[in-house]
Formats: structure tokens, C-alpha cells, sequence
């Protein structure tokens, strides 16, 4: 099947990473080389792009698309362990970064890999099912009420999450929920049919949620960005999509906590703390798409583009 993902706020990001023949510039979000074909162009004939992705099925897609010729290193993994894939890389250091969070519409849209909530498939939403043991299954037939409870509410910001764990738990101890569409009816009967009128699929806030759950989004967004501005050149930058409110959160505080320069109290003539800051904000406000990029690209809907420089 053809891999089809629009880039998300691409002029944006290739204006943010200010690129230049000869810059070394990671991927960490690599998937159908959407942003990483122009960030290659615009660093060609002599820079270099590494591209990861933890879902081999992107990295078959961007190798096509990247064509061979270009110098690209493509490395399959995930950006919670960067320094480890940096040094497989070889490269000595990094004129910039991109990370384009979360999942792409060739994994949402493929009905096997058990993302859709409107194809009926075995509950799974791994993005790399050779590494990853936990399957969307396990976590809606084994968490407590209390897990899926507080999951379903903070990932998913859906305000049904403790009637839809309750009655995942009902359903669930009649028989195990083992597709996406048993989970679908079952969270529809949960949600008080007004509200079902309302808001989108039902299904798409409690889909979002246990998609990040079983992938591990949130824990792995903080160390894999503060690895990464430790690998930045001086002048290089960070820039980085998020979809998610909670994941932006972790992107302000992480950038605003490296921007900060001293922390004495005012009233101390002298600097005894030391700090130095070691980013600059480039985006004190999050960058988001255009209301016509919107109507074009539904999915950019939720996006915000923060980018920091390594000082
Ligand atoms: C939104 S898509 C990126 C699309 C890409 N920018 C493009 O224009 O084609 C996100 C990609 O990141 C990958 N991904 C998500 N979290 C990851 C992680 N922690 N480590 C490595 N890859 C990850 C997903 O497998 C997916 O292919």
C-alpha cells in the first residue's frame, strides 16, 4: 500500500531549522520522510539527514522516498534512546533537530495495525510490534478500572473516562475485549447519547489514550529532547510538533527550564549560581497551521510548533 502522510507546517519547519547546504540534521520522527525529503534537498549535495523511526514499515516508505544518492542514514529506534542511535550514526554533532510527535496517517489508516476505530482489527496500536510487548488488548483487559480511569481522562482529556472504564470492566468480565470495534461499542454505550452528538467519534478520545499508553509517548518525549539539545551544534535548533496538549506542556517546560539564565535572588550583587542559559526561545508562542492548511490536512487540526537554539 502506498504510504500517503501530509507533512504538518512543513514551510514552517524548514524555516525554523534554517537549513543550509552541508548541515547535519536529525529525524527523530522520520515516518514517510515527508519533512525529511525537503530538509535533505535543502541540505544537499553536502549535508547529512538521519532519519529514525521506530515503525519499520516507515522507514521502508522514506527510503523510497529519499531516493539513494542522497546522504541519508536511516536508523531504525526510538528517540528515547538517541544518544545510542547518534553514535550508531557517527555523526560528531547536529545542526538541528525535528520531532514530529505521534502517529501517521498510513499507521492510523491501516486497519491491521489496530489504530482505526473505524475498521474492525485485533486491538493492538504498537508502532513497533517487534520491540514493544504491550498491546492496546492488554492494557484494556488487565489494567484496574483506576488505571484505565485515569489513562482515558489525562491522555485522552475525554470527561466520559470514568464511565468508560467502567464499562470496559463490565464488559470485559463477560468476555475479553479482543477487537477495535467490541472496544467501540462498548465505549459507545458508555457515553450518554447526547453527548455522542457531540465532540467527534466517540471512540477517538479513549483511542488516542490507549495509543499513547501502549507506546509510551509521554515518557519518552523528555529524555529524547533534552538528548537531543545536548547534541546540538551552538546556533543549531530544536523544533517540535505536538499534537497533544500534555506533550507541549513537556516541550515548554523542558526549553523554558534550559532558557533560564541565573537564579540568584535579585538582591545578591554578584551571581553566585552560575547558570548559564543553554537555549534560546525562538517561539515564546507555539506556531500553529493556517485555518487553510487545516481544511487541507485535517490532522494538522491540534499542532504546535515550538523551536528552540542551542546558545
Ligand atoms: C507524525 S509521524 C511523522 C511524519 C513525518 N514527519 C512525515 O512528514 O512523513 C510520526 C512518526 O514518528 C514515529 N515515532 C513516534 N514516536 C516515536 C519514538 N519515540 N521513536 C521513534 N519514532 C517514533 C512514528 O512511528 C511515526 O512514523
Amino acid at each position: 500500500m502506498e504510504y500517503r502522510h501530509t507533512p504538518v507546517l512543513l514551510a514552517e519547519v524548514t524555516q525554523h531549522l534554517s537549513l543550509n547546504p552541508g548541515s547535519i540534521i536529525v529525524d527523530c520522527t522520520l515516518g514517510g520522510a515527508g519533512h525529511a525529503k525537503r530538509i535533505a534537498d535543502s541540505i544537499a549535495p553536502t549535508g547529512i539527514l538521519v532519519g529514525i523511526d521506530q515503525d519499520e514499515s516507515a522507514l521502508t516508505a522514506a527510503a523510497t522516498t529519499l531516493r539513494l544518492g542522497q546522504q541519508a542514514i536511516l536508523l531504525k529506534g526510538n528517540f528515547g534512546e538517541l544518544d545510542r542511535l547518534l553514535v550508531e550514526a557517527g555523526i560528531p554533532f547536529a545542526d538541528g533537530f525535528l520531532f514530529d510527535l505521534g502517529v501517521s496517517s498510513p499507521q492510523l489508516d491501516l486497519p491491521e495495525r489496530g489504530f482505526s476505530y473505524h475498521q474492525d482489527a485485533p486491538l493492538d496500536m504498537r508502532m513497533d510490534p517487534l520491540l514493544n510487548p504491550l498491546t492496546a488488548a492488554h492494557v484494556v483487559n488487565e489494567y484496574s478500572e483506576e488505571d484505565l480511569t485515569r489513562i482515558i481522562r489525562e491522555y485522552g482529556e475525554e470527561r466520559w473516562a470514568s464511565r468508560i472504564a467502567a464499562f470496559v470492566v463490565a464488559a470485559r468480565s463477560r468476555r475479553s475485549l479482543a477487537t477495535t470495534l467490541e472496544l467501540v461499542d462498548v465505549i459507545k454505550d458508555a457515553i450518554p447519547a447526547s453527548a455522542r452528538r457531540q465532540g467527534g467519534h466517540p471512540a477517538r478520545r479513549t483511542f488516542q489514550a490507549l495509543r499513547m499508553e501502549v507506546n509510551g509517548e509521554l515518557g519518552v518525549l523528555e529524555s529524547g529532547i533534552r538528548a537531543a539539545i545536548r547534541w546540538l551544534k551552538p546556533g543549531g535548533r530544536i523544533v517540535v510538533i505536538s499534537y497533544h496538549s500534555l506533550e507541549d506542556r513537556v516541550v515548554k517546560r523542558v526549553f523554558a527550564e534550559l532558557a533560564r539564565g541565573c537564579e540568584c535572588p535579585p538582591d545578591v550583587p554578584i551571581c553566585t549560581c552560575g547558570r548559564e542559559p543553554v537555549l534560546r526561545l525562538v517561539t515564546r508562542r507555539p506556531v500553529v497551521p493556517t485555518a487553510d492548511e487545516i481544511a487541507e490536512n485535517p490532522r494538522a487540526r491540534s499542532a504546535r510548533l515550538r523551536t528552540a537554539e542551542r546558545v
